[in-house]
């Protein structure tokens, strides 16, 4: 039996943690730090994913088989080549592996080096030659900021004046360090869906797809947020993208960043443009994506920690992924001003009433327990429900009818997750 340590705190985390609760191998779950969500399933020991060495210590203090890496700072910031130097069995990329996300600049010359599909982008040091870029290409196009900025450093922009608009904020240096780095990108068409996959360096063992609304609000309008719903499996990802995305995309990827002497192990999550052409990558994540993970995760049939410690051992070749024939959707409830400036501190209602549905899961991103034991917001996404059904159709409705049982001030979510998946059956 195993013990297993999950980091992070968000409806990621959840997903992970509830899952391998469910695994007849793990006799033991503890998240660090963990929400109120993963405290009520699994432990929680408030150690932040920022402590790496408090990471190290607990993991060896409790003698845990694996450690399950949920968001990318850590990975970013060499937790896993920590965990490795101790002996400890992790699953997730090095800091050099993991580059892949944490700078967009490394991941695009990766890619053209490979010859990955991709959006065109040139880089820039100086925001005063983004500038002159700007001006000399005129069109629509995307300009990002180097470095993590969780999901929010992509700014599309159909006009050159709102390209200096987008410059303008980012010279502002609300993106943090990176942002002396730009990237400015030729603007993709199509739909999007995300590829989550395992590897442990050779073997690659792709997800079901998923598809993500990374706009804030109704008919893809607003600004990027982290993400406000997925859903499971994506129509847009025929069985012909699906055999495409592995040999143009996954495969070149592992391959290539072994050739570089920094193998992959761990979560790839390719970010897809579904363009005319085929299959372009958007961006690589080096871990689950949130809310994908907590679609994807719950149609899993086989055992989650046979991929998990199968990464890590090097024995990938020797699993196979089962999943639910039921579609999933994933709906997030947030805090009124996410992506900006929310209020934390609100009460929670209804959580208990929505879990007690038969085949939805209520998924905690920013939660917390006040003083009094209740249950309150303590995020911009506070709450992730998913509902798995066998239709697309039954699944979104089964998953709003969760999601209205759940109440409290300032509470936001999309009315229309999963709507493209409905879509592309209406034309079939
Ligand atoms: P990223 O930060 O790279 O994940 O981008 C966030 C979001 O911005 C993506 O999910 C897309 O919706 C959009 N985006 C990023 N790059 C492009 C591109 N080259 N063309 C069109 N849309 C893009
Ligand atoms: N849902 C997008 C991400 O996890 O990056």
């Amino acid at each position: 039996m195993l013990k297993v340590l999950v980091i992070g705190s968000g409806g990621r985390e959840h997903a992970i943690a509830w899952k391998l609760r469910k695994s007849r191998w793990v006799s033991r779950v503890i998240c660090a730090p963990g929400n109120a969500g993963t405290g009520r399933m699994a432990e929680n020991i408030p150690v932040k994913d920022s402590d790496l060495k408090g990471i190290v210590e607990l993991a060896r203090a409790k003698e845990m088989d694996l450690v399950v890496v949920g968001p990318e700072a850590p990975l970013a910031q060499g937790l896993v080549d920590m965990l490795e130097r101790e002996g400890i069995g992790v699953f997730g990329p090095t800091r050099e592996a993991s580059k892949l996300e944490s700078s967009k600049v490394f991941s695009k010359r990766f890619m053209v080096r490979n010859r990955i599909p991709t959006a065109k982008a040139e880089a820039f040091d100086e925001l005063k030659e983004v500038r002159k870029y700007i001006r000399d290409i005129g069109g629509p196009m995307v300009i990002k900021v180097d470095g993590l900025a969780a999901g929010k450093g992509a700014f599309p922009c159909e006009t050159e004046t709102e390209a200096y608009k987008a410059l303008d904020r980012i010279s502002t240096g609300e993106f943090g360090t990176s942002a002396g780095k730009v990237l400015v990108e030729e603007y993709l068409r199509g739909e999007e869906a995300s590829i989550l996959a395992f590897s442990d360096g050779r073997t690659i063992l792709p997800m079901e797809s998923a598809q993500d609304h990374k706009r804030a609000f109704d008919n893809d309008s607003g600004p990027n947020t982290g993400g406000m719903g997925a859903y499971s499996p994506a129509p847009v990802v025929t069985d012909e993208i699906s055999s495409r995305v592995f040999d143009e995309v996954l495969l070149p990827t592992v391959k290539g960043m072994s050739k570089l002497g920094t193998p992959y192990k761990g979560l790839l999550y390719a970010g897809l443009m579904i363009t005319d052409q085929g299959p372009k990558v958007i961006e690589f994540n080096c871990r689950f994506g949130d809310p994908e993970a907590q679609a994807v995760i719950p149609r899993l049939a086989t055992d989650f920690v046979r991929p998990l410690k199968a990464c890590c051992d090097g024995e990938l070749d020797r699993v196979t992924l089962r999943w639910s024939r039921s579609s999933s959707v994933c709906v997030v409830m947030a805090s009124q001003g996410y992506p900006g400036k929310y209020d934390k501190g609100h009460i929670i209602s209804g959580t208990e009433r929505a879990e007690r549905m038969e085949n939805v899961a209520v998924f905690h991103s920013g939660t917390a327990l006040n003083g009094n034991g209740e249950l309150v917001t303590n995020g911009g996404r506070v709450l992730g429900v998913t509902g798995m059904a066998p239709t697309v159709p039954e699944a979104i409705r089964l998953t709003y009818q969760a999601v209205r049982k759940i109440d409290f001030k300032g509470a936001f979510y999309r009315k229309d997750i999963g709507q493209r998946a409905l879509d592309h059956l209406a034309s079939f």
